[in-house]
This record gives C-alpha cells, sequence and structure tokens, in this order.
C-alpha cells in the first residue's frame, strides 16, 4: 500500500491535498468533514486586514471622537476585548486544535505591513500550526513600478517573519512581471512554503444590463496549466516546499502536480462542485496509480517531472503554437 503522507512547510501530513482558504474552511463542522474525508490540513478562511482594521477603528472612533490619531502599536490592540472578528478566528482555532487531529494553517489576506505582525502573533498563540499570507496586489496602477509593488509583499513577509516562530507560506498570484525572480526572491526570505497560484474575484459584464457582474467563483480543471508550468520550472530551484493551487479538481490532476514537483495540492472549487468525498476518490486515484507504477512513497514521484529533470525541459519554456499553426 503507497504511502500518501507529504510534508507542507515542514509538517508532517497524511496526504498531499490540502483544503484551500474558502467558505468551506470557515466552521468547525466543516472542518471535521474535511478530515474525515483524508484532506491532510486546512487553510483557514482568510483573515481580512481590512475588516479588522475598519472594527477596530469605529472602536476607536468611538472611544475617542476628537483628535483621532491612528496608533500601530501592540497596545493598542491589546487594550481591546471585543467579540470581534479576529476573536471569533483564535476561537475557531482554539476549537479546531481540541476536535480536529490535522494541521491547522491559518490564512491572513494583508495588503500593508502595518498590522500584521500583531495579528500573526495572535494567531500562533491560538495554536495555528501554520501562517499561510494571503498577500493580493493587483498591480493595476499605471505609475507605480513592479518594484514598488513588490515592496509590499517582502515588507510584510518580513514583519511577519520577525514575529512568529511557526512555519510562514506565501500564496501568490502570477500577476508579476518577472515571476520566476519574484518567486525565488521570497524563497530566499526564509519562508516555508509558496502557494502557487491564488485565485481571485474577477469582475465580467452583463450585456444585456450593462452591468459589471462578478465572473464565474470557481476555476475549471484546465486551469491547473498556469500553477503547472510554473511548479515544474521552479521547483529545483527553490529551497522551500511549492504547492499547487487552481485548477486542482481531481486526482490525474493531483499526480501532474506532485510529477511537477509540488509538495502539496490545494483545493477548493471541486470541493464545491463535487462534495467532500471528492478528496477520497482523488486519494484513490493517486493510490491505485502510484502502486501500479510500483511506487511506494510521495517523495520518489515528486519533482520526478520537473522542467530540469525531465527528458524535454524545452517542452515547459516553448510558448508559441508554431507547429500547430503550421499544420492548420
Ligand atoms: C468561495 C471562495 C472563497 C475563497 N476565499 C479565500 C480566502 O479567504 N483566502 C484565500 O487565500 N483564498 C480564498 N479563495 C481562493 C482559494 O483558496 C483558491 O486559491 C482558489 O479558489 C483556486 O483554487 P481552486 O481552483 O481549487 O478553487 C476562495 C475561493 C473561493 C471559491
Amino acid at each position: 500500500m503507497p504511502d500518501l503522507s507529504t510534508s507542507y512547510m515542514g509538517i508532517k501530513l497524511k496526504s498531499p491535498i490540502i483544503a484551500s482558504s474558502s467558505g468551506l474552511t470557515n466552521s468547525l463542522q466543516d472542518i471535521i468533514e474535511l478530515e474525515k474525508n483524508g484532506v491532510g490540513a486546512i487553510i483557514l478562511k482568510s483573515l481580512f486586514e481590512e475588516e479588522i482594521v475598519t472594527e477596530m477603528e469605529h472602536e476607536l472612533h468611538k472611544m475617542h471622537s476628537e483628535n483621532y490619531l491612528y496608533p500601530e502599536t501592540m497596545e493598542f490592540y491589546e487594550g481591546y476585548d471585543v467579540e470581534d472578528t479576529l476573536t471569533s478566528y483564535l476561537r475557531l482555532i482554539d476549537e479546531c486544535k481540541k476536535q480536529v487531529n490535522i494541521p491547522i494553517i491559518a490564512s491572513i489576506n494583508c495588503i500593508s505591513s502595518h498590522n500584521w505582525p500583531y495579528f500573526a502573533k495572535s494567531l500562533e498563540e491560538a495554536g495555528a500550526d501554520g501562517l499561510e499570507l494571503n498577500i493580493s496586489i493587483l498591480p493595476s496602477d499605471p505609475e507605480a513600478s513592479s518594484l514598488e509593488n513588490e515592496k509590499v509583499l517582502f515588507d510584510i513577509i518580513k514583519a511577519v517573519k520577525s514575529e512568529v516562530s511557526i512555519p510562514v507560506a506565501v500564496k501568490i498570484s502570477s500577476y508579476f512581471s518577472n515571476l520566476a525572480g519574484i518567486i525565488s526572491q521570497i524563497s530566499r526570505t526564509g519562508v516555508d512554503g509558496i502557494v502557487m497560484f491564488n485565485r481571485f474575484y474577477s469582475p465580467d459584464i452583463d450585456i444585456d444590463t450593462f452591468d459589471v457582474i462578478p465572473a464565474p467563483i470557481y476555476s475549471s480543471p484546465d486551469d491547473y496549466i498556469l500553477p503547472l508550468r510554473w511548479i515544474s520550472i521552479m521547483s529545483e530551484r527553490v529551497g522551500c516546499d511549492l504547492i499547487a493551487s487552481t485548477g486542482v479538481h481531481d486526482g490525474k490532476t493531483l499526480i501532474k502536480m506532485i510529477l511537477a514537483g509540488a509538495t502539496a495540492v490545494q483545493v477548493a472549487s471541486t470541493l464545491y462542485k463535487n462534495g467532500y468525498a471528492q478528496v477520497q476518490l482523488m486519494l484513490n486515484e493517486l493510490k491505485n496509480w502510484m502502486a501500479n507504477k510500483d511506487f511506494s512513497n510521495i517523495e520518489q514521484i515528486k519533482g520526478m517531472l520537473s522542467q530540469s529533470r525531465s527528458v524535454n525541459p524545452a517542452g515547459y519554456l516553448r510558448i508559441q503554437f508554431m507547429k500547430h499553426f503550421a499544420q492548420k
């Protein structure tokens, strides 16, 4: 029987499927169900910096309606004792740690480096096994340089790393001008994992009503090709774990991601579309495939087809359809 255990950020996991941060990882009940169905770890729904800061500002305004100054010190936050978003989040971590046996990774959605050192510390103290930084920067300002956009990311990593001793992963998007360079730079900050890639809320247009509407929330099974290429290119070039995210819907894609070099995969859309039992189906497919190919553990297959170990490394770098155009 093949051993499906792996490790994520130095934490041993019983399976390489992790429940991504989403509305499905926001309650103890769902988390217990996910554990029963075989996920190796849970990334809790992100705690949103903006949401907490807005709540705290609101409270502060109530206390000092005049001459309001924004304090960014731990002492300021320590004065709070309200049932707010942060408190409920800390309670969820505590409950999970008491009732489930798989690692619980807290997730924070960061837009600046100001508040996170304090928040991150409280998540660690509540018992989180690790921290995932969901750093979402949409580089939409034409006047901002890529260096300016990237500085925010590195400032956040530095601020959080200086506060916590639990493992830290960074979940990034693919919106970078020099993706290989940035992944390599992130890996040198001392983070333990890089999740590639986040999938954001996106706008769409309704041509009947002329409204801007939400685009489909869930990924499609073909979306895996972007993370697959980049995991295969980067997996032997970084000193931290790479975790595949976006478009991992079935067992075959799980196997492909591990062959490309992923330590584990994260899944959200397939759980929404197919239910939690999909995790069992995916794990069974991996197990049967490994048994048929005579592999006994994940380490044997991890990165077997990464770009640098593949017999066709150029295949991962090709971007034009030249041959196909020639064939008509
Ligand atoms: C309803 C929903 C809520 C999500 N909320 C979060 C979140 O709070 N934090 C986060 O980092 N990612 C969030 N995500 C993104 C997922 O964690 C994941 O990265 C993305 O959906 C791509 O993976 P998938 O193709 O398996 O869905 C959310 C996704 C969905 C569908």
